[in-house]
C-alpha cells in the first residue's frame, strides 16, 4: 500500500482511541486514514452525517450530486472521526477556521496542543491526516480518469517532470502524470496556498520523493517528508509534511475504522 519502503511504518493507531485522555497524536505523529465509499454500506450514511456539525451537514445537502455529498461526508465523517479517536474531544466540538488561501486550520485553545490537518477526497475515496505543528497536506486522486496527461503537464509541471511523462509508455502515462500531481497537491496544500502557488515552479524526483525548488520559491527540501500510497487499485495518494529532522517523524497511514464511526455516532 506504501508506494515507498524506506520507513518501518510506526502503528500507533493500531492500539485502540485515546485512553487516559493522553493525547495519541504529537509533532512527531502523523496520522492518516482514508475511507473507500465502497465499504460504506446504506444504513451508514446517516451514522457519518451525524458526525458533522451543522455547517458541515447543510452543505452536504446543498451538493447536486448524491455521489458528491457522499464523498464529503465521508470525508468530514473521517476528519472528525480521526480527531476524536487521537484526542478524546467529541466529534462536533471542533471549529475551523478559513486561511488566507482558503485552507482550513482547527481553531485550538492558546494553551494547548496546535493540531493540524488537511482533508482530501476524489471519486470513491477520501482521505484526512491529522499531526500537532507541522505543515500537513494530502491528496487522493481516482486512477480511472481519462485526462490530456502530457498537455496538461505542459501547461502546469516542472520541463524536468513533463520530460519523464514523455518517457513513460502510454499504459503508464495516467499513473506517472497522477503520481507527480498527488505529490504537488499535497505540498501545496501544506503550505496552504493552493493552485495558487506556481506547480512549475518545484519537482519531484519519484524515486527518491525528494522535491526541488526553483529560484522563484523560498523553501527548503531538507524540511520536508512525503509518501506515496495505493489505498486500492483505482486511487492514488500522497503525504507532505513539513518538519525540522523528517527522520524523526512516526507516520501510520491506515483505512479508517468503519466500525469506530459507526460507534462514534451512536453515542
Ligand atoms: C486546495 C486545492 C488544491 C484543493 O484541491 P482538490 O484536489 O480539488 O481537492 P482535495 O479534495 O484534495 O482537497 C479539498 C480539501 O482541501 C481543503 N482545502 C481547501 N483549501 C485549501 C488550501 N488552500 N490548502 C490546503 N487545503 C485546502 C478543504 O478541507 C477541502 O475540502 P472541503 O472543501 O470538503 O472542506 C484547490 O481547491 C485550491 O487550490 N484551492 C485554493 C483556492 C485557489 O487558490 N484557487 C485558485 C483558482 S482561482
Amino acid at each position: 500500500m506504501t508506494l515507498t519502503e524506506n520507513r518501518a511504518a510506526d502503528r500507533f493507531l493500531l492500539h485502540g482511541p485515546v485512553a487516559n485522555g493522553k493525547p495519541l497524536i504529537t509533532s512527531e505523529r502523523v496520522a492518516l486514514w482514508w475511507l473507500d465509499l465502497a465499504e460504506i454500506g446504506e444504513g451508514d450514511w446517516g451514522r457519518l452525517a451525524s458526525l458533522l456539525n451543522e455547517e458541515e451537514r447543510s452543505r452536504s445537502e446543498r451538493f447536486h450530486f448524491e455521489r458528491d455529498k457522499q464523498v464529503y461526508v465521508a470525508a468530514h465523517a473521517s476528519c472528525r472521526g480521526l480527531l476524536t479517536y487521537c484526542t478524546g474531544h467529541a466529534p462536533q466540538s471542533w471549529q475551523f477556521a478559513a486561511e488566507d488561501y482558503g485552507k482550513p486550520e482547527l481553531v485550538c485553545p492558546p494553551d494547548g496542543p496546535r493540531l493540524r490537518i488537511n482533508i482530501s477526497h476524489t471519486r470513491g475515496l477520501a482521505a484526512v491526516a491529522l499531526t500537532v505543528d507541522r505543515d500537513i497536506g494530502v491528496d487522493v486522486e481516482w486512477l480511472q480518469r481519462s485526462a490530456p496527461t502530457e498537455k496538461l503537464a505542459e501547461s502546469v509541471f516542472a520541463a524536468r517532470e513533463c520530460e519523464i511523462l514523455a518517457a513513460v509508455p502510454d499504459s503508464q502515462k495516467i499513473e506517472t502524470f497522477l503520481s507527480f500531481w498527488t505529490l504537488k497537491e499535497a505540498y501545496v496544500k501544506a503550505i496552504g496556498k493552493g493552485l495558487s502557488q506556481p506547480l512549475a515552479a518545484f519537482s519531484f524526483d519519484l524515486e527518491t520523493l525528494r522535491i526541488h525548488f526553483d529560484d522563484t520559491v523560498r523553501d527548503d527540501p531538507e524540511n520536508w517528508w512525503f509518501e506515496r500510497y495505493r489505498p486500492g487499485p483505482d486511487h492514488l495518494m500522497a503525504l507532505a509534511v513539513r518538519h525540522p529532522d523528517p527522520v524523526r517523524l512516526k507516520i501510520d497511514a491506515t483505512p479508517a475504522p468503519l466500525e469506530y464511526l459507526r460507534c462514534l455516532a451512536a453515542i
